[in-house]
């Protein structure tokens, strides 16, 4: 989704916004641009389209592009085609320039009524409105900051706003309503961004601000007020992360960075969680006890990926906490009506805690008197975790691959402390208890294990760079895990997955089968294993090529049509975590032999800001 960086500083700020728009790339985006006020006190636009490389160098090959303050962009089309005259900033009478993430709803309105006030448009964007409004309400308004309060008032929809005239070039102003902006503090510089990763080679010292607030900031200070235009003051927040955290080192993809971060990233969302064999009882806040003790039942809503861990952890929740579940995919949870059960733990789900759908379906659970909440996720001060009540961070550290990979292995260990915390105050026993921590703690070294198969996944991976469609199976628990690795497949390969319970194929998929559509199964040794060995024979009976993630102990030989791939033995509990881990090598390495753009795939965003 759009990215934005803007700062005002005593001398050039080109580089750091050129910088930031870089680090800004993982987010996913079509286009790029930026707008300065030069020494002269002209508003200077450079745009270009495609990679944020091409914006760089129309910028350093044109000496005129320098100014204190300035603002930046990367857009990810939604109003408008991905051409350089849609992307931002976009201008108003050569006076304001504005960058923009969000959706504005009331465009078409807005866009009528100031045609007939005379402005004209130059782009097929939703953003155009809110810069001549701006421009507008400038005209009445005692600066730009009280014209862009009154423009926020005028704007339905979700968006961040940078904003800046050369009427008044020492002043940035900012708005955030639903998509994140972050303003980092500097000496005799301040900076905002979509994200912290922009400017961590600038500061650590960060200001997250809440919907509705608005923000002038000059070099040397930073006014907020809030939605009721009263002045404000927003905790300063000092950032754990430091500008290596997002840096690839010495790997050749972000992705494959995050894969191997798997290890590191379990132990870090189990420290200071866990006292011997037993789950800490302060892990969720002091707060939860009185919460969980109610708890009668759980809904999850998520997306995505994240989807996907909430569908392993209904398995969990009911097998072992003995609470009934239910996982709904957030944007079609949130338009439909629902029997509200009584003592309902809502948890949601996401890796960044921006995604649009999610944030907005737990926002209308609350409403429609679902009573709880606790949200999983991986950074700590996005807009979900501040709706919740209970909120538990996966230690993933900074994901920047547009695929998820170490987010998801780590919600899974996340939703286990959570099975633990439930099941502590219902069904467990002790020695259940006992044998999940004893699993959870294993993971880093079952993890590190199962990341020595990607030289054989490598030479596997061969077989299905020229195919056009694959299928995943699993049953139970693997069934989600199956549902993974083929989202994992097609979205940075583009071969067409889907996976199915085994036990759904004879009720249809089987008339897909043939020796051009390669079935992957992920078998562990449970008690569906010879299940799922007819299932696999289904298959085989029909000429398909069959390449099996298995334990050794489910006795899978190879022969003709069929590749065995073996997974060091683990216990059930942990099986969905550590066989999600060759699924994603596969992908990877199908990817990287087809030559896609593993961490940016065509047509993806990593955080989805709108709905
Ligand atoms: C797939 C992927 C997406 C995200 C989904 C939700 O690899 O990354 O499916 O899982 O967009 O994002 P979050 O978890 O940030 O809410």
């Amino acid at each position: 989704m759009c990215g934005i960086i803007a700062g005002v500083s005593g001398h050039d700020v080109t580089g750091t916004l050129l910088e930031g728009l870089k680090r800004l790339e993982y987010r996913g985006y079509d286009s790029a641009g930026l707008a300065l006020i030069d020494e002269q006190g002209e508003i200077l636009r450079k745009r270009s389209t495609g990679r944020v490389k091409a914006l760089q160098d129309e910028v350093t090959s044109d000496v005129r592009v320098r100014g204190n303050i300035g603002i930046a962009h990367t857009r990810w089309a939604t109003h408008g085609k991905p051409t350089k005259q849609n992307a931002h900033p976009h201008i108003c009478n050569e006076t304001v320039a504005l960058v923009h993430n969000g959706i504005i709803e009331n465009h078409e309105a807005l866009r009528a009524s100031q045609e007939k006030m005379g402005y004209r448009f130059t782009s097929n964007t939703d953003t155009e409105v809110i810069v001549h409004q701006v421009h507008s309400n400038l005209e009445h308004s005692a600066d730009l900051f009280s014209a862009l309060q009154q423009t926020i008032k005028e704007l339905e929809g979700a968006y961040s706003l940078a904003v800046i005239s050369n009427l008044e070039p020492d002043c940035l102003v900012v708005a955030r309503q639903g998509s994140p902006l972050v303003i980092g503090l500097c000496e005799g510089e301040n900076f905002i961004a979509s994200d912290v990763a922009a400017l961590l080679t600038k500061t650590r010292e960060f200001i997250f601000l809440e919907d509705g607030d608005v923000a002038c900031i000059t070099a040397d200070n930073v006014r907020i007020v809030d939605t009721n235009g009263k002045q404000v003051d927003r905790q300063v927040h000092h950032s754990r992360l430091n500008s290596d955290s997002v840096e690839l080192g010495e790997y050749r993809h972000y992705m494959l960075k995050e894969i191997y971060e798997q290890p590191t990233a379990a132990a870090d969302t189990l420290e200071g969680r866990l006292s011997g064999n037993r789950l800490l009882a302060a892990t969720f806040g002091h707060e939860a006890d009185e919460i969980f003790d109610s708890i009668t039942s759980v809904q999850i809503i998520a997306c995505g990926t994240s989807y996907h861990a909430g569908l392993v952890a209904r398995h969990w929740l009911e097998e072992f906490a003995g609470v009934a579940t239910s996982v709904e995919v957030a944007s079609e949870f949130r338009y439909r009506s629902h029997v509200v059960p009584e003592n309902c733990l809502v948890i949601s789900i996401s890796q960044s805690g921006e995604t649009a759908d999610t944030l907005a379906a737990l926002k209308y659970a609350k409403e429609i008197g679902f009573q709880h909440s606790l949200c999983i996720c991986n950074v700590a001060e996005s807009s979900l975790t501040r709706e919740s009540d209970m909120v538990l961070l996966t230690h993933a550290g900074p994901e920047i691959g547009v695929a998820s990979t170490k987010a998801f292995t780590t919600q899974l260990i996340a939703l286990m402390q959570v099975v633990i915390a439930l099941g502590q105050r219902n069904s467990m026993t002790h020695e259940q208890e006992e044998r999940i921590v004893r699993e959870l703690r294993s993971l880093p070294v079952k993890i590190a294990e199962a990341l020595e198969l990607d030289t054989e996944i490598t030479v596997i991976a061969e077989k299905f760079a020229h195919k056009k469609h694959a299928l995943f199976l699993g049953r139970g628990t693997h069934f989600p895990i199956a549902m993974e690795g083929a989202l994992k497949l097609k979205e940075i390969s583009y071969i067409h997955a889907e996976a199915y319970p085994a036990g759904e194929l004879k009720h249809g998929p089987l008339a897909l089968i043939d020796n051009e559509v390669p079935v992957i199964a992920v078998a562990p040794n449970n008690e569906l294993l010879q299940k799922l060995k007819s299932n696999i024979q289904e298959v085989r009976a029909r000429g398909g090529e069959l390449i099996v993630f298995a334990d050794p102990a489910t006795g899978f030989k190879e022969k003709d049509g069929l590749t065995v791939i073996e997974v060091a033995p683990v216990d059930d509990i942990i099986a969905p975590i550590i066989f999600t881990i060759p699924l994603q090598l596969l992908a990877y390495r199908v990817a990287l032999i087809k030559g896609t753009d593993v961490d940016k795939p065509r047509n993806l965003a990593k955080s989805v800001t709108v709905e």
